[in-house]
């Protein structure tokens, strides 16, 4: 991982300020480098090895836990690293110093919501079955499932040998041989999505997570975060299965 990192972004990811309140801040002379004023915007530094001073006094990561809602895009891992190179999620959080973590996975081929922070302990609470957080996906599947399909994948159907929590599901659109619909599980087994349309016979051709409980993406676009408020936490352990909520 490169060490450098610009020192607008740097400012910006410590809490300081924005990234163009942060710029600002430097065009006024009132960043040093190892003592050195530094109004040259783009100057790179390496905060573990530079002191690096705002009005004279040390700026530092924020250590407190930070908690992120991604809108993932299709192409990226949700793991920290890839030997095979692809793109990962983390590479989207600019201005974050912090080393954050995905909380779960979402497939290469999917897109949408996806958590990452550095608190374990919450990161855990969401993931535990026992805490039974909804994920709500809209998928885009081959051909048009009857609704006594939907109604099996509702109730249940074996997935390698062990049935399936019930679901909700909600037939929203129809659109040249394929249908959009909206699927709320709490379950979070592997390409659980894929594997239970493509068990009725219907195959995703697309799948985006739009929320977590009630925690929806709304207007974040693809590629784009946004830190989430105490108040956006306590969304995502709200049971209350959505189906008319926005994206
Ligand atoms: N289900 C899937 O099939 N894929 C995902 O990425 C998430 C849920």
């Amino acid at each position: 991982m490169k060490d450098t990192i610009r020192l607008q972004k740097y400012l910006a990811g410590c809490g300081v300020a924005s990234r163009r309140k942060a710029e600002e801040i430097i065009a006024e002379g009132r960043v040093t480098v190892d003592g050195e004023i530094v109004t040259a915007m783009g100057t790179q530094v390496d905060p573990t090895r530079q002191e690096i001073l705002l009005d004279g006094k040390a700026v530092r990561a924020n250590d407190d836990f930070l908690y992120v809602l991604l809108n993932k895009p299709q192409g990226y891992v949700t793991t920290l690293s890839d030997p095979q190179g692809r793109p990962i999620v983390t590479s989207l959080l600019s201005g974050i110093t912090a080393r954050l973590f995905p909380v779960g996975r979402l497939d290469l081929d999917t897109e949408g919501a996806l958590i990452l922070t550095n608190d374990g302990e919450l990161a855990q609470k969401i993931q535990h079955p026992s805490h039974e957080v909804t994920k709500t996906y809209e998928a885009q599947v081959m051909g048009r499932p009857s609704d006594k399909m939907l109604q099996q994948l509702e109730r249940g159907i074996l997935l390698e040998g062990k049935k399936t929590a019930p679901a909700k599901l909600i037939l929203f659109a129809r659109k040249s041989g394929t249908s959009s619909i909206r699927i709320t599980i709490h379950e979070g087994r592997k390409r659980q999505v894929r594997k239970m349309f493509q068990a009725i016979g219907h195959p995703v051709i697309h799948l985006k997570r739009i929320a977590y409980g009630t925690l929806f993406l709304e207007g974040l676009s693809t590629g784009k975060y946004r830190l989430l408020t105490p108040e956006d936490l306590k969304k995502i352990f709200i049971k209350k299965i959505p189906l008319q909520n926005n994206k």
